[in-house]
């Protein structure tokens, strides 16, 4: 399968990269294609370095346009404070037929703690008043799709990019298409250990985003290093 990870430069789409790359075949997305290219040729010698032969995917970089138009699965990889400019850039090439996943957290911190921060924007049933949405909400409603899956907010980068690592942790997801969660379980069941448990509709993606500032507040509280969610 081809699976673009736009903003595939950052931490979290460097683990991604790693880790499905055993599998698939992997574009890494970028506002920069040489950068984006530099970080594939490395991400590539990683990964083939841990899979040796048993590697059947790849690893290229592209600019975001090119590896969202090659791509079936798009990874929207990037910061929540420049989603929606970049959303709407996209919206005119993304087709229906593509699958999105979302890892976006919008947070914010002030002096004591960091904080849930979810989008407002108008409501398209009453355009005169405002709502409280998810950046996935943002994502399916700028983009007019259904098939968003909204996952992996409470995989910490660092335990995805380090390919040695026994995961022992839960991908909890939310979305409205049940054929977009089927794919994208299939997918994250490829990580070793890394169970997809369906969490809901699109709009629990509010209460699974909000689940990652309260894990940075446990770092910062206690000396826990990049804390994961597990249902037992
Ligand atoms: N890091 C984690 O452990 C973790 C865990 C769970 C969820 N998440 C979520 O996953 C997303 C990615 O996390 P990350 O830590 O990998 O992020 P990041 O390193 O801060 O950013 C990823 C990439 O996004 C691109 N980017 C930055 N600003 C942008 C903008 N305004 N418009 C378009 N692209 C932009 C940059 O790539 P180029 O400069 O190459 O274009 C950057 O390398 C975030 O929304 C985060 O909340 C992260």
């Amino acid at each position: 399968m081809k699976i673009a990870i736009l903003g595939g430069t950052g931490d979290l789409g460097k683990g991604l990269a790693l880790r499905w790359a055993k599998f698939h075949d992997i574009i890494i997305g970028s506002r920069d294609e040489n950068r984006a290219k530099a970080f594939a040729e490395d991400y590539k010698k990683v990964a083939k370095k841990r899979y040796g032969d048993e590697m059947k995917g790849s690893i290229v970089g592209y600019d975001n346009f090119h590896a969202m138009k090659a791509s079936e699965v798009i990874v929207l990889s990037i910061p929540h404070e420049g989603l929606i400019d970049f959303i709407r850039s996209l919206r005119p090439f993304i087709t229906s037929d593509k699958i999105i996943i979302s890892p976006v957290v919008p947070l914010d911190k002030d002096d004591k703690c960091y904080k849930y921060a979810p989008f407002s924007i108008n409501d398209p049933q009453s355009p005169s008043s405002i709502i409280q949405a998810s950046a996935a909400e943002v994502i399916s409603f700028e983009l007019g799709s259904k098939r968003i899956v909204s996952t992996f907010h409470t995989m910490p980068a660092k335990k995805l990019c380090n390919l040695n690592l026994d995961l022992d942790c839960d991908a909890l997801m939310a979305s409205d298409d049940v054929k977009a969660v089927k794919l994208v379980s299939d997918l994250i069941s490829q990580i070793p250990n890394l169970r997809p448990i369906y969490a809901g509709p699109l709009e629990v993606s509010r209460l699974l985003e909000a689940l990652t500032p309260i894990l940075m507040n446990l770092i910062c509280h206690n000396n826990i290093k990049e804390p994961s969610i597990k249902i037992v």
